[in-house]
């Protein structure tokens, strides 16, 4: 069907827009790079777009004491990714590892649902970088026994 040029159009560009929060954090980015000698790693890719983050931890008594990120990939995934960071540093792994992507898209005001499927980089590499450092002390556990 051939729409008329005078037709009005509306469109919530609410579903398109990024956050205030969401592009600070995506212009200045916290506890961006690679980290040297990480106790955990978790890399995870986006098959849809094929962005990818590598995620890094430092544990200490069972508490995130460092944490940084690599991220290839959108405004949403490096912004997701450096909130991410922000709320995992000084947590049990416990409790970082119930951060979900809900929560990160809460943290920087909400996500364009187009965009919600970014959020699941960062939740997604938290926790395999947990489970990398929980098989590698089990590992090494297993090693001193
Ligand atoms: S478009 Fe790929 S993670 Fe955002």
């Amino acid at each position: 069907m051939k729409v008329p040029w005078h037709t009005s159009i509306s469109i919530d560009w609410s579903d398109w827009m990024y956050s205030d929060k969401l592009i600070e954090e995506f212009r200045n980015p916290k506890n961006m790079g690679k980290m040297e000698n990480p106790d955990g790693v978790g890399k995870v890719g986006n098959p849809t777009c094929g962005d990818v983050m590598y995620l890094y931890i430092k544990v200490n008594d069972d508490r995130i004491v460092d944490i940084k990120f690599e991220t290839f990939g959108c405004a949403a995934a490096i912004g997701t990714s450096s909130i991410i960071t922000e709320m995992a540093k000084g947590l049990t792994l416990d409790e970082a590892s119930k951060i979900t992507k809900q929560d990160v898209a809460d943290e920087v005001d909400g996500l364009p649902p187009i965009k919600m499927h970014c959020s699941v980089l960062a939740a997604d590499a938290l926790k395999l970088a947990i489970e990398d450092y929980r098989k590698k002390k089990g590992k090494k556990s297993d090693m001193k026994s």
